[in-house]
């Protein structure tokens, strides 16, 4: 490849990457496999390779996690996060063999293999034995601080146990401790959990491992609470007292035994393998036993078992040089694609679903793959009547991996999503990679999603309102908005089939017990397009009444920290639509009144700014900064209008600066900023 095709090579893998690091971490919602991110993973550090000089600045290949939601406050880890090396093939195992024996002058290493669990990695800082601080990985040095979601993860100890009676050796809490490893999702609650969002017209996870991240990063943590996480540990560090200080174990096995007598879950199938032939046979029995466990495993993780070792080994950037994941092939089967089916989901969003020759792949019953949208079908070209593989990489929705063109028939045509709305004959729209119904809440399949997700636990949560009530309400013209549901009469429900007295008392109580839901609540209930529990948040906290948020115009609505040009438009377009608003004094008339809990007290010496913060800092991070003139009762914005009061600069600070001036704005230094926000 010429330089002029590897830039541009490079500059479209690291845009595309970065997409997909968004969707998969940003959103939990990832549109391709794990294994064609590699893919593209892998060309593009091939290609910087080839041409360092061409590496972006921002390259995707330059961090170890990604990008990271704004609504938990940051923390820096103990000591970063690294990832693992993936290798599929037996040859690059003793490849990584020989190099470790290389790297130690030894003939034989003794390593410890563990099951590699396809969950979330997460680190937990106990002082002097106590839970302080747990995060997720983050971009490795600096994760999100989740520790309010994780207390409530009964496997978590909340103080590290001391001795045992009958436990040999004491191992010592003192001092600053992380440990590592995986949260997960059992794979009966991951199925009870993805039920429950089908049922309330929400979209379901597409793995475990995704159930488990939008679970931990729940800014509710009732819910992280309620849906049965389990921790593992597989790895501690000794802040201050040092790795090698004499406490500390001197070997992998020994740092399992510890973990455990600490009070963690371990997972009992690890082994002590005297070399390359027990590392394969552990591989092996732990493949045949794979789809027994109670939670996903994609492979094994395989390290040098000695601490000391590990040491001498050292590690590379992203990865240790002393473990490696050595990963399961992939769960592939060929079937035929007998229809491509078009979905329509709660926000009018089209889903072409590949309907398959059910197929055995490792155990599961295969009969549909999502196909995510015209462009995914488009680049891997299904056609109605094609042979494909497909694949389910721990991932529930199966997917189709490629087309098999050889066996293709013939006469088929490409695919292309329909014109009118497949269910209400509106016309579609192209938004993006998406097309939309157009009909909105006329539409029956928008509007029963809609109330699915209006009734749901985190929304109104209004129990007793399952999918066949749902169903009957709409098929007997009951109900045509979610204000109807608060104007139904016994009498209504009356002709319900399998409705009697007790039924219809219990549905109105609950109906009733849902009139005063919290305000965040009750506008992520409202389904405005790209309003999720965050953003919710953020308005409800921002506006503290529906009113507000009428008046509210484009401007002011980005100006709110978290909160970009899309998700404003939304918001904005949603609360001046004359039907949203006779739909929403229709909820007030019958007694729905969103509360708004009390602000928080303390000094506010910020109180009524609107600040944006520009170039570096000395003294704190920036989004430190934010938090303490957050709390302080300031309002934080990210772009220079009018409205805002005032600018704190530091070095370095660019256009905004310009503009702050342009418009006469006060700007103030960081020392300035310190003593304001003392008050
Ligand atoms: S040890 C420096 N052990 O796999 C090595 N990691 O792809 C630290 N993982 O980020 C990791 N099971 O989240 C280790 N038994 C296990 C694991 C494990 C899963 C995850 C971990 C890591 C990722 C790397």
């Amino acid at each position: 490849m010429n330089r002029a095709d590897a830039r541009k090579r490079i500059e479209r893998l690291s845009r595309e990457i970065q997409e997909h690091d968004q969707r998969y971490y940003g959103e939990d919602r990832p549109t391709i496999s794990d294994a064609d991110y590699d893919v593209l993973l892998r060309e593009l550090t091939a290609l910087e390779t080839e041409f360092p000089n061409l590496k972006l600045p921002d390259s995707p290949t330059l961090r170890v996690g990604s990008a990271m939601r704004t609504a938990f406050k940051k923390v820096p880890h103990v000591a970063p996060m690294t990832s693992l090396d993936s290798l599929m093939a037996a040859d690059d195992v003793r490849e990584f063999d020989a190099r470790v024996r290389k790297g130690l002058e030894l003939d034989a290493v003794e390593y410890w293999a563990e099951p590699k669990f396809d969950g979330l990695s997460i680190e937990l800082v106990y002082e002097d034995g106590v839970f302080v601080r747990g995060s997720t990985r983050g971009n490795g040095e600096v994760g999100e601080d989740i520790t309010e979601n994780l207390r409530t993860i009964r496997s978590i100890p909340l103080r590290l146990r001391k001795r045992a009676a009958g436990e040999p050796k004491a191992p010592v809490t003192a001092g600053t401790i992380s440990v590592r490893g995986e949260a997960l999702i059992p794979r009966m609650e991951f199925e009870q959990v993805n039920k429950q969002l089908i049922e309330a017209g929400d979209e379901p996870f597409a793995n475990a491992r995704n159930a488990a991240a939008g679970t931990v990063r729940q800014l509710d943590p009732r819910i992280t609470a309620s849906r049965g996480l389990s921790f593992y540990a597989y790895e501690m560090v000794f802040a201050h007292a040092g790795l090698f200080a004499e406490h500390a174990p001197e070997t992998q096995q020994q740092a399992t035994e510890v973990l455990r007598a600490w009070g963690f879950l371990v997972e009992r199938s690890a082994r002590l393998c005297a070399g390359l032939d027990d590392v394969f046979a552990f591989h092996a029995a732990l493949e045949a036993r794979r789809e027994t466990l109670e939670f996903e495993i994609d492979g094994a993780v395989i390290k040098v078992n000695r601490r000391d070792w590990q040491h001498t080994l050292g590690a590379r950037s992203r990865s240790p040089r002393w473990a490696v994941a050595y990963k399961f092939p992939p769960r592939v089967e060929i079937t035929r694609v007998l229809d491509i089916v078009v979905q329509v989901g709660r926000t009018g969003k089209l889903t072409p679903v590949a309907q398959l020759e059910p197929v055995n792949v490792s155990g599961v019953t295969v009969a549909r793959a999502t196909l995510h949208n015209q462009d995914e079908v488009t680049r891997k070209d299904v056609r109605v009547g094609d042979t494909v593989r497909v694949r389910r990489a721990g991932d529930v929705i199966p997917e189709v991996v490629e087309v098999i063109v050889d066996r293709r028939p013939r006469g088929t045509e490409p695919f292309t999503m329909p014109a009118k709305c497949p269910v209400c004959g509106a016309p579609v729209q192209r938004e993006g990679a998406y097309h939309l119904c157009t009909n909105g809440l006329a539409c029956p399949a928008q509007l029963e999603g809609h109330i699915h997700h209006f009734v749901s636990r985190g929304a109104m949560d209004i129990v007793g309102l399952g999918g066949k009530t749902v169903r009957q309400l709409l098929d007997l013209k009951l109900v045509r908005d979610i204000a109807d549901l608060y104007h139904l009469t016994p009498i209504d429900l009356a002709s319900l089939e399998g409705f009697a007295e007790k039924s219809i008392d219990n549905l109105m109580a609950a109906l009733e017990a849902s009139k005063r839901p919290r305000l965040d609540r009750f506008l992520y209930a409202l389904g405005i397009e790209h309003v999720g529990g965050t953003v919710a948040g953020l308005l409800a906290e921002h506006y503290r009444g529906i009113e507000p948020l009428y008046e509210a115009d484009l401007e002011a609505l980005q100006e709110i920290h978290g909160i970009g040009p899309e998700v404003a438009e939304a918001v904005h377009r949603f609360f001046s639509s004359p039907r949203t608003r006779k739909v929403l004094d229709r909820l007030f008339q019958a007694g729905v009144r969103p509360q708004v809990p009390a602000k928080p007290r303390g000094p506010q010496p910020l109180a009524g700014e609107i600040m944006v913060f520009t170039g570096s800092l000395e003294t704190m991070t920036r989004p430190e900064a934010q938090r303490r003139a957050e709390s302080a009762g300031a309002r934080i914005a990210s772009v220079i209008t009018r409205r805002v009061t005032l600018v704190v600069a530091g070095p370095g600070a660019g256009s905004k600066l310009d503009e702050a001036a342009r418009l006469g704005l006060t700007v103030i230094d960081e020392r300035q900023f310190l003593k304001r926000v003392a008050g």
